[in-house]
């Protein structure tokens, strides 16, 4: 198949772009390198030894999405271009709904325009806002606690609208709970701008001594130990659920959601001691109070996928931590040259 990856030069979309490639698709990229480096996908290339196509464009731009698809035709897309800091979407929500969602209406009329008419599109576990309880099914109710997560409930909305309206459209959410970690080569992986807001970029830099020590953010959750605990799922398992969801999208067909987890929960603390292990570093780290908006715990129930899709999640939370840091070792700066070109760009 030729797939057309919406900000596919990202954290999940390289991965996923490994995975395809692997599978023998043909891969366009389509990315504006708003939070992204094209060295990511020259490390692509080097990985799996094939090519693929970029086009630095953007959703906003209507001509530039249509330009990819004069050029191709595109059986299917995968739609991970977004902004994505839940914090950053509290400050400027404006820019979050304009960018989510205004993309997302600009990629889907050109699909339509060409008659391409399956996409998967990123979801997140965010959907589901403080579940009532756990583990988490494809059937709990949704709401949203930030703009970031309006943006993600609003898509998906859209997404069905458009699916009743028009039942030849294939259409894949998936929603994915906490991914980690990075491939195994350490040759891509996730490279945040600045401080990183996310609990494993953050507790990786403390480990290189870049930061000084991790703030855990409250620990009297009614949870085994009281800090937070998540569904942390090895981004190279998110990306496969991607590659099996093709062949499911095109001969079940209709719209289908799928949660992406493991359906196994680890606290804070577990994940501070899981990269003591993997990195021999002892990680210094302070209780602090709650993050405004967070929650207690949250996993998912991945059934539904395993059945339907054939696809589960096989790494550790050992193989989590140890990619995390082979990459960040190799890669101290992520893909800029140096901190302070990291710096600048910031
Ligand atoms: P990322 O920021 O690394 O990747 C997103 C990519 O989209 C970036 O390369 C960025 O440059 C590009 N982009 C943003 N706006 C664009 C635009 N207007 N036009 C073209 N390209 C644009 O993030 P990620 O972690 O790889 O996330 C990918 C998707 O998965 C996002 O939609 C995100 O909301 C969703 N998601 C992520 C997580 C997570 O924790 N990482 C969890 C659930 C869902
Ligand atoms: C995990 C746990 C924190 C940082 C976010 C988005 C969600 C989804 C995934 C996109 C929590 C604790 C964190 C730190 C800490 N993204 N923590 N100190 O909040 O579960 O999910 O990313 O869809 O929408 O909200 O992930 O990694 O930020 O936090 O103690 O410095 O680590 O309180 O319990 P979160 P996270």
């Amino acid at each position: 198949m030729k797939l057309l990856v919406t900000g596919g030069a990202g954290y999940i979309g390289s991965h996923t772009c490994v995975e395809l490639l692997n599978e023998n698709h043909d891969v366009v990229v389509l990315d504006n390198l708003s939070n992204s480096s094209e060295e990511s996908l020259n490390r692509v290339k080097q990985i799996t030894g094939k090519s693929l196509e970029f086009y630095k464009a953007d959703l906003l731009n209507k001509q530039q999405i249509a330009a990819v698809f004069a050029d191709h035709k595109i059986d299917a897309v995968i739609h991970f271009a977004g902004l994505k800091a839940v914090g950053e979407s509290v400050s400027t929500p404006l820019k979050y709904f304009h960018n989510n969602i205004t993309g997302t209406l600009n990629l889907l009329e050109v699909m339509t325009e060409f008659n391409v008419k399956n996409i998967v599109f990123s979801s997140s576990a965010t959907v589901y806002g403080d579940p009532a309880s756990l583990p988490i099914t494809e059937e709990f109710p949704l709401s949203a606690t930030n703009p970031y997560g309006r943006t993600k409930l609003m898509i998906e909305a859209i997404l069905k609208d458009l699916y009743h309206s028009d039942k030849s459209w294939n259409i894949a959410l998936l929603r994915y709970f906490n991914p980690v970690g990075a491939h195994q080569s350490g040759d891509i992986g996730e490279d945040p701008l600045g401080i990183p807001n996310n609990l494993v970029p953050y507790i990786a830099q403390v480990a290189m001594g870049f930061l000084p020590r991790l703030s855990v953010f409250g620990n009297d959750y009614d949870t085994p130990d009281g800090t937070g605990v998540r569904d942390f799922i090895h981004v190279v398992d998110l990306a496969l659920g991607h590659v099996k969801t093709l062949p499911k999208l095109l001969t079940h067909k209709g719209l289908m959601i799928y949660n992406l987890g493991t359906g196994q929960g680890y606290s804070v603390l577990e994940m501070i001691k899981g990269f003591e292990k993997a990195s021999g570093k002892k990680i210094p780290y302070k209780v602090v109070d709650r993050r405004p908006g967070d929650i207690g715990a949250c996993w998912a129930d991945p059934a539904k996928a395993k059945k339907a899709l054939g696809w589960e999640a096989s790494k550790t939370l050992a193989d989590m931590c140890q990619d995390t840091w082979n990459w960040q070792k190799k890669n101290p700066n992520g893909y800029r040259q140096s901190i302070k070109e990291k710096r600048e760009h910031h």
